[in-house]
């Protein structure tokens, strides 16, 4: 994909720049880099904890730690492993990183549409002009018994309205928190524009919880959309008219 929008993958460096907006703070479940000390804290402090890799996406190699009885659960796609303490927790994940950089998330109970988890992509695009719009707003519904809701993962895409209203939100609610996440979307690209220049999109992912709290899971900086083409031709079709100007070609 070579066109003009910058792209940062490390989803640490990401998640210390919406950390240091007062405004955007509170959005963000708290995230540390994985080591032995730092999944000692999270899992005294949280019953659910990701752990994802920093360079990651497509949902893959994304593990939910539960706690379990005296011990502890990981589930990977829809594979479960129990672990009796944290040292055997540690020592798994550890080996599962090869090496690699991977962060440890506070883990939100995503709000569920008919029985299905879902979370929200909000697109955020840059004119011409240089003023960052939310031009789009769909959910990800994960499939039953899997850990991320990614389409690469089996996930469906939803209308944000009917998901939201399956998931029991009023009509007044649905639309509150349709105009909160289209600001908290330009929020963040204001934002990114501070740290480095060059930014034309953003995909945010946020997590509602069940109570309707939004929560920033990340935010991509090479938002995938094709999967759109086939379900809303004109979102498709608004999304492109903004990307073709960077020179996105689909
Ligand atoms: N902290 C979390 N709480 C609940 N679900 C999460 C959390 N982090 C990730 N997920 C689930 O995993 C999916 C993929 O995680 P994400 O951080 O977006 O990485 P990726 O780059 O692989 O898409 C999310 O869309 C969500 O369904
Ligand atoms: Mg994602």
């Amino acid at each position: 994909m070579r066109y003009k929008s910058t792209s940062i993958k490390s989803k640490w460096l990401k998640t210390k720049w919406l950390l240091r907006a007062a405004k955007i703070r509170s959005y963000v479940p708290q995230t540390l880099l994985f080591s032995r000390s730092s999944l000692g804290s999270m899992l005294s402090r949280y019953s659910t904890v990701y752990f994802k890799p920093t360079g990651g996406t497509g949902g893959f190699h994304i593990v939910r730690i539960t706690k379990a009885g005296n011990g502890y659960q990981t589930q990977h796609n829809s594979a479960k492993k129990r672990f009796p303490t944290r040292d055997a927790l540690y020592g798994h994940l550890k080996k599962r990183a090869k090496g690699r950089s991977f962060l440890m998330q506070k883990g939100i109970k995503l709000a569920a549409a008919n029985g299905r988890p879902f979370d929200i992509r909000v697109m955020v695009q840059k004119s011409v002009g240089g003023v960052w719009k939310s031009t789009a707003l769909f959910t990800k519904v994960g499939r039953p018994g899997k850990v991320a809701t990614n389409y690469h993962q089996g996930g469906d895409l939803g209308y944000f309205q009917q998901t939201m209203s399956k998931a029991g939100f009023s009509k007044s609610r649905i639309k509150e928190k349709e105009a909160e996440l289209k600001r908290l979307g330009t929020s963040v690209g204001r934002l990114f524009d501070k740290r480095i220049s060059g930014f034309r999109e953003l995909g945010l992912d946020v997590a509602l919880d069940a109570r309707g709290r939004a929560w920033i899971l990340e935010v991509n900086t090479r938002p995938q959309f094709y999967p759109l083409r086939r379900m809303n031709k004109s979102m498709y079709r608004r999304i492109m008219s903004y990307a073709r100007k960077y020179g996105r070609k689909g």
